[in-house]
């Protein structure tokens, strides 16, 4: 089990992806003006947004940017991270947490798209992610995997830290928070907020084309093309809830209380809308 994953900087990562060499090179990452950065934690919603992003640049350069997510601290995109040698603009994202994020990113005032999504859900997504793929260990059962999500004992750490740092950002004008159940309730809303907060002006026609291509439905038919073999794995069930059907009541009650402990009375903790997904 321990031999799939590593830790770096008290965080635990999937040795597959990461290695320590592409940690260190992004340290020194240039980031630039232009750049929009994708930010989440896993199974927020990342490959879903990176989607609409895509296609939101997309509609504006009038040609397709080569698809792939270039999560920064994947070893697959040392390279790039290295040479710095793709054009502009550049749709990059990561799931690192705020203080790891390299320090151009902040000096160039990149604007982040920050994307969250209500933690029993993330936890549900995050089980079946581990028992799914198999660069990840699996889990017997989600009774097992319930108390490493809580304590963080997963790769990228944990939800709550990641939460209680992005939180303390979300007013600042380079950082946009959108939730996984908000895109769900009002795509077209959705895409339309992402281009104004990026500076993109797309017509209404492709306000609703690229709703149209971010829906569930649109996308686990065809992220396989561009996604390749994650795509199986990643577009599950894209429910909102999903973790009534997990969760016992002491587990709920647990969740309940750490978000109290954690983003009570926070902004993050009510743009999740945790009373009406969480209850
Ligand atoms: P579930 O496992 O609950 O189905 P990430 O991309 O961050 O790994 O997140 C994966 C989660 O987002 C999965 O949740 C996946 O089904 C969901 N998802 C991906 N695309 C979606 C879409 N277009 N609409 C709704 N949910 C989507």
């Amino acid at each position: 089990k321990e031999a799939l994953v590593f830790t770096y900087n008290g965080v635990m990562y999937p040795a597959a992806i990461c290695d320590t060499d592409t940690f260190k090179d992004i340290e020194s990452f240039e980031a630039r003006e232009d750049d929009l950065m994708l930010v989440s934690y896993p199974k927020c919603g990342s490959h879903w947004a990176h989607s609409l992003l895509h296609s939101i640049v997309g509609a504006k350069e009038k040609k397709e940017a080569p698809f792939g997510i270039p999560v920064i601290e994947f070893k697959v995109y040392h390279k790039y991270v290295k040479e710095n040698t793709v054009s502009s603009p550049r749709i990059l994202a990561t799931h690192l947490h705020y203080h790891n994020i390299p320090q151009s990113f902040f000096d160039k005032k990149v604007k982040m798209l920050v994307v969250f999504r209500n933690p029993k859900d993330t936890a549900v997504s995050f089980f079946h992610f581990y028992n799914n793929n198999s660069v990840l260990p699996s889990y017997d059962t989600w009774d097992d995997f319930f108390p490493d999500f809580m304590a963080g004992k997963v790769v990228n750490g944990s939800y709550f830290d990641h939460a209680v740092t992005w939180n303390k950002h979300l007013d600042e004008d380079t950082v946009l928070l959108m939730t996984f159940e908000d895109m769900k309730e009002d795509l077209e809303g959705s895409v339309k907020k992402i281009s104004e907060f990026f500076g993109i002006s797309i017509t209404e026609e492709q306000v609703k084309q690229i709703a149209e291509k971010g829906s569930f439905k649109y996308m686990k038919e065809n992220s396989e093309k561009t996604q390749g073999a994650i795509a199986k794995v990643v577009f599950r069930k894209g429910d909102v809830g999903d973790w009534r059907s997990h969760f016992s009541e002491a587990q709920s009650q647990e969740v309940d209380s750490k978000f109290e402990e954690c983003l009570a009375g926070t902004k993050l903790g009510e743009l999740l809308k945790y009373n009406v997904h969480c209850k």
